[in-house]
Formats: C-alpha cells, sequence, structure tokens
C-alpha cells in the first residue's frame, strides 16, 4: 500500500525540538489542548486518520488530569508506528485510547471510531492526490459529530494547495477557526469546526490512497 517511504524513520526530526516537523507538532498539540480547554468537563471522543506514533494526541492526554474523559481511536497502518503508539498507551496508562492498525483510507475502519469530536488529519493531504484530498475533507460530515472540530496539516511546497484546501472546507460545512502558516517553514496547520450536519458513515468506500 505504501511501501514507499520508510514511516517509522520519518518520525526521527521529533526528536530535535527545533526542528519544522517538531514546530509543526507542537502548534497541532496545542489546538489539541485548547479544543479540550473549550469543552470542559464534556465526555468526547477523538479520531486520528494516519496517526503515526500518535506523538499529538498521546502527549496532550498524558499531561492532562481529565484525559479519562477523551476516548481516542488512533488508526494508523506501519506496524512498528502501532507497536510505539501501544507502548506508549500502556506505559501512560491512557486506558481510552485505542491503537487501532488499518487502512485509514477506507471509511471501514472508522466504524467503531465516529462520530468524532475531534478529527485529527496530521500529514495526510500533503501526502494524498488532490482528487483523494478532495474527497477526504468532503467525508469528514461521515466522520464528524455536532460541532466537531478537525485538526489539518499540509505543506505549502509550490504549488500551494491549501487556499482551495480552505475552500473544500468551506463547502463541505465547515468554519475556519484558525490557519497558522509561519515564515520560515512549509507546514500550515488549520483547524476547522464543523457547522454542518453530520452524516451517516457509509459502511464501505474509499476516501484516499497515500502517493509513497
Ligand atoms: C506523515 S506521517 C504523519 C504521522 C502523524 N499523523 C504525525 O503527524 O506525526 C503519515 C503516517 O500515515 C501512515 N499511513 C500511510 N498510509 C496509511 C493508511 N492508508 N492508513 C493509515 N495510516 C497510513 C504512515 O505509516 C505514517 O505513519
Amino acid at each position: 500500500m505504501n511501501d514507499g517511504k520508510d514511516w517509522y524513520a520519518w518520525h526521527s526530526p521529533y526528536t530535535d525540538t527545533g526542528s519544522p516537523l517538531a514546530q509543526r507538532l507542537g502548534l497541532v498539540q496545542q489546538h489539541i489542548a485548547e479544543w479540550l480547554d473549550g469543552r470542559p468537563g464534556e465526555p468526547l471522543s477523538v479520531v486520528s486518520m494516519c496517526a503515526g506514533q500518535g506523538h499529538d494526541v498521546l502527549t496532550v492526554l498524558s499531561s492532562r488530569r481529565d484525559a479519562r474523559r477523551v476516548s481516542a481511536t488512533l488508526i494508523e497502518y506501519d506496524p512498528r508506528n502501532v507497536a510505539v503508539a501501544r507502548a506508549r498507551v500502556v506505559a501512560e496508562d491512557l486506558c481510552k485510547v485505542t491503537v487501532m492498525q488499518a487502512d485509514a483510507g477506507d471509511l471501514a475502519s472508522y466504524s467503531n471510531a465516529v462520530p468524532a469530536d475531534l478529527v485529527i488529519m496530521a500529514g495526510v493531504l500533503g501526502n494524498i492526490g488532490n482528487a483523494d484530498a478532495r474527497a477526504t475533507i468532503h467525508a469528514l460530515p461521515r466522520l464528524c459529530a455536532a460541532d466537531a472540530t478537525v485538526i489539518w496539516t499540509r505543506t505549502r511546497r509550490a504549488p500551494d494547495l491549501t487556499p482551495t484546501i480552505r475552500t473544500w472546507f468551506a463547502d463541505a460545512g465547515f468554519t475556519e477557526k484558525a490557519f497558522t502558516a509561519p515564515a520560515g517553514v512549509l507546514f500550515s496547520v488549520g483547524v476547522h469546526r464543523f457547522t454542518g450536519a453530520p452524516l451517516p458513515l457509509a459502511a464501505t468506500g474509499r476516501i484516499f490512497r497515500f502517493l509513497q
């Protein structure tokens, strides 16, 4: 499915706190924490699409006293990353986090995880074709609960697709809450709030394939 790239090694720059990837991670973590703070006391659900080793959601949950009000499902294809995330879940006693080894491009993988109050799409939209990116954004109403938030990232390497991505979010029933595109780096991080009506999850159907 995605035999070309070593998605385990891809995580290495996270150990360098000055790397653009670590900066991106910090922003995503900040948005997750702000989302939690914005919905105090509520039981909440999270799904992370192509979750990798889960550094975003696991780091935030492990730092919070209210982690147990959050049920999270991490969907990741690479078994090495799944093993790292699962080991951390056990070590940090994050008992309401499930790490699934599954294809996040297949809607069937979400059947036990949605509708979610937060959908994390970090490192997805830059690794799939433009038609798949559009299809994935348009499928989000099937994954989102009412008033859900989506946190997403996308490189701005030319040709920068982020202006188009932001219009796709609007078309799919989302309101932009934040879009951060720091100078000197190529990454960007967006936060959109779902203001449309949730749709049922279609049992099957492919929304994307990774290009590499
Ligand atoms: C760019 S990394 C992002 C990882 C993580 N979201 C982060 O930002 O740290 C992309 C991840 O998607 C995973 N992946 C690729 N294709 C996938 C698929 N079809 N289903 C689930 N995960 C997939 C890779 O193994 C890799 O861990």
